[in-house]
């Protein structure tokens, strides 16, 4: 991971309990230091609209091992309410790293949403499980969620060397692997990247219509220049160009996304998307990360969804770190994809202008904000 170490360290006057863990952050032997506090979110009730699924969430708040312990657990909890028809389900990752961006996230969704207590998390993550499985409950005692552990040898093999290195997180491939890490009972979910917030709910974004045979749907761009996505020897070779001949293929962000995860369990897309990496690895047809491969197997095919719902790019400029504005129209979710995140410029103290628009959700304790 090629991002700049969160360096927080900070005194603390209270002798509160620290989190502190350490990431390494290359090759070579360089450790930072972290030394994290998050503080505990309210609790968010459901509104009396909301349709009643058993809240009993003692038991959905576990760490979900291997696929061994997925079977023989799916018993405990393919009843009442993972399985329930009412539930919201969305999917993150976490990471030592994108931790503070993800708890503004939860946050963001829980807040805005009518009904927080039907709304489920499934988290995925590489390492450091228990780690992030205790960050995310002192800070979110009541939150509905699993956490699944995804072994990144799945896809090391398979990735290869990017332009921004952070994309090659194996992590950011974990995505592709909803539909296997999820409970087969869970139909539909919601993919969200750690760097958003949402200020609208997502149970209205839950609920996109996916038509007869979409398995995505995701705000599309057009306008975009979507031969740019691939290299030269892919459009200059046939058989690979004619995966686009009959389609309309448009660029869609890969961070905001609703999968219906039993058209993707048919059509078994995972393979599909481990095919295209295959072929990268062997002869170079894209440039960017994970997204390149969930273009050539879906571009064209996925249901929109309103721009309102990724108003991306908020993290700026990629190689000059220049601030960008809002697109214009209705926002619902916010963005900062792009190499700038907010809690990082709002720590050094050269914000953009929209940071202020992230840092009401910031959970962490800042030696000025020791209340709670
Ligand atoms: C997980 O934590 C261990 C030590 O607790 C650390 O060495 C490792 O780098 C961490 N991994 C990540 C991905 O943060
Ligand atoms: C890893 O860290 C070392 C020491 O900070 C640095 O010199 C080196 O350039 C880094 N390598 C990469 C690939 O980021
Ligand atoms: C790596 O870090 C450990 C612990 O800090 C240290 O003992 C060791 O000498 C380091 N190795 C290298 C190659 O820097
Ligand atoms: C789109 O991108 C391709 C490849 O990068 C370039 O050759 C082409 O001129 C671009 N088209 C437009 C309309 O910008």
């Amino acid at each position: 991971m090629q991002s700049k170490p969160l360096c927080i360290l900070f005194l603390s006057l209270l002798l509160l309990p620290c989190l502190s863990f350490s990431i390494s952050n290359n090759a070579s032997n360089t450790t930072t230091t972290i030394t994290h506090q998050f503080k505990e979110a309210p609790q968010f009730y459901n509104s009396p609209n909301c349709p009643s699924i058993n809240a009993d969430n003692s038991k959905n708040n576990k760490i979900m091992n291997q696929k061994e312990e997925k079977e023989e657990e799916a018993e405990e909890y393919s009843d009442k309410y993972i399985c329930s028809k009412e539930a919201v389900h969305v999917a993150m990752t976490l990471d030592t790293t994108y931790i503070r961006g993800s708890m503004a996230a939860i946050l963001s969704v829980l807040q805005h949403t009518s009904c927080p207590q039907n709304t489920f998390f499934h988290f995925l993550c590489s390492s450091n499980a228990s780690l992030l499985h205790s960050t995310i409950s002192k800070s979110f005692p009541y939150l509905n969620f699993h956490l699944y552990i995804f072994d990144d040898s799945i896809v090391s093999g398979l990735i290869s060397t990017s332009i921004r290195s952070a994309l090659d997180c194996p992590l950011n491939y974990a995505r592709s692997y909803l539909p296997k890490l999820l409970p087969s009972c869970v139909n539909r979910v919601v993919y969200l990247d750690s760097d958003l917030v949402l200020v609208d709910d997502i149970a209205k974004l839950a609920a996109t219509p996916l038509g007869h045979n979409s398995v995505l749907a995701a705000p599309e761009y057009c306008n975009a220049n979507f031969t740019s996505y691939f290299t030269p020897t892919f459009w200059s070779n046939p058989s690979l160009s004619l995966t686009f001949a009959n389609r309309k293929p448009c660029y869609f962000n890969t961070g905001v996304m609703v999968i219906d995860l039993e058209r993707w369990r048919e059509g078994d897309y995972t393979t599909k998307i481990e095919e295209w990496m295959e072929l990268q690895k062997r002869m170079r047809i894209y440039e960017l990360g994970s997204l390149p491969p969930f273009l050539l197997v879906f571009a064209g095919n996925i249901a929109n969804v309103d721009h309102r719902w990724n108003q991306h790019g908020l993290g700026g400029d990629n190689f000059r770190g220049l601030c960008r504005d809002l697109h214009p129209g209705p926002v619902s979710l916010l963005h900062w994809s792009g190499k700038g995140k907010p809690w990082v410029r709002l720590d050094a103290n050269r914000p953009c202008p929209l940071d202020a628009l992230w840092a009401p959700y910031d959970l962490l304790h800042t030696p000025f904000s020791l209340d709670s």
